[in-house]
């Protein structure tokens, strides 16, 4: 496979496997709260978790901004003989019809994504018109973490994958923290058979809030705020606070 043809959304789908999809320590909780009710996976990717669950028994709508990767969780869901509905929509504004879930999980730092308190409280305020009553809003957030830069301190490991003979490799280059947010430099580097490489940045803005202040906007718009759960850290993953939410 030769890299640099690869369209814009395949290598959507890779990196974000890539990057996510090795991701399973928050599965046992989710597990949990979601059992055999009607879910909506928020930020569900190519389905990591909400492949686990529908194969659990839970009936799981997975909604993303980008219709490429749920395109991919709509052929591995046929794959495994599971049926997801899908929703290409933005959390912030999302309409899921008529449909009310008994959980609403925001696994993996999704809400972080969302750019600033405004947001979510939007988010916080269409997901509440989406749960049935006494429904649970889960919402993971990465506890501290640790700014580094290559210059000064040994980076993590890079993540890689290879697919048809070709190495991805996506190197975590700098953590640094601004007043609002945190920023996660990555380096996406391929090496093909015959030696050929392509290497692009990215760079993720993570808003810096904590469980207990999504805990506090919940409450300020109307949840009943729940006791916080844990998502325990890894090798290669920071640990996770979640703020639940009863409507
Ligand atoms: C860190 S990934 C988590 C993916 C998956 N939930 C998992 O745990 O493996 C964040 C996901 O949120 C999606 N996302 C980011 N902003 C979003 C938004 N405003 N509305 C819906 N999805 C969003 C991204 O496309 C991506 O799939």
């Amino acid at each position: 496979m030769d890299a640099s043809t690869l369209t814009e959304d395949r290598k959507l789908v890779i990196w974000h496997d890539i990057e996510c999809g090795g991701y399973d320590v928050d599965l046992p909780l989710w597990r949990e709260l979601a059992g055999t009710g009607e879910v909506l996976d928020v930020g569900a990717g190519t389905g990591r978790v909400a492949l686990h669950l529908a194969a659990r028994g839970a009936r799981v709508t997975a909604l993303d901004l980008h219709a490429p990767l749920l395109d991919e969780l709509t052929v591995r869901a046929r794959e495994l003989d599971l049926r997801i509905p899908t929703l290409a929509a933005d959390a912030r504004s999302f309409d899921a019809g008529d449909a009310r879930f008994d959980t609403i999980l925001v696994p993996m730092q999704t809400l972080q994504l969302l750019g600033g308190a405004e947001n979510r409280a939007a988010f916080l305020r269409t997901a509440r018109a989406h749960l049935k009553p006494g429904g649970l809003l889960a919402a993971a957030l990465a506890d501290a973490l640790e700014a580094f830069d290559a210059e000064h301190t040994e980076p993590p490991l890079p993540d890689t994958r290879e697919i048809d003979g070709t190495l991805f490799c996506s190197r975590p280059m700098a953590v640094r923290e601004h007043e609002h947010t945190v920023s996660i430099e990555r380096l996406r580097e391929t090496i093909a058979r015959d030696g050929r490489r392509t290497a692009e940045g990215d760079v993720l803005h993570l808003d810096r809030v904590t469980a207990a202040e999504v805990t506090r906007e919940g409450a300020g718009l109307g949840y009943v705020a729940l006791p916080q759960r844990s998502i325990p850290a890894t090798d290669e993953y920071v640990g996770s606070s979640v703020a639940v939410l009863r409507a």
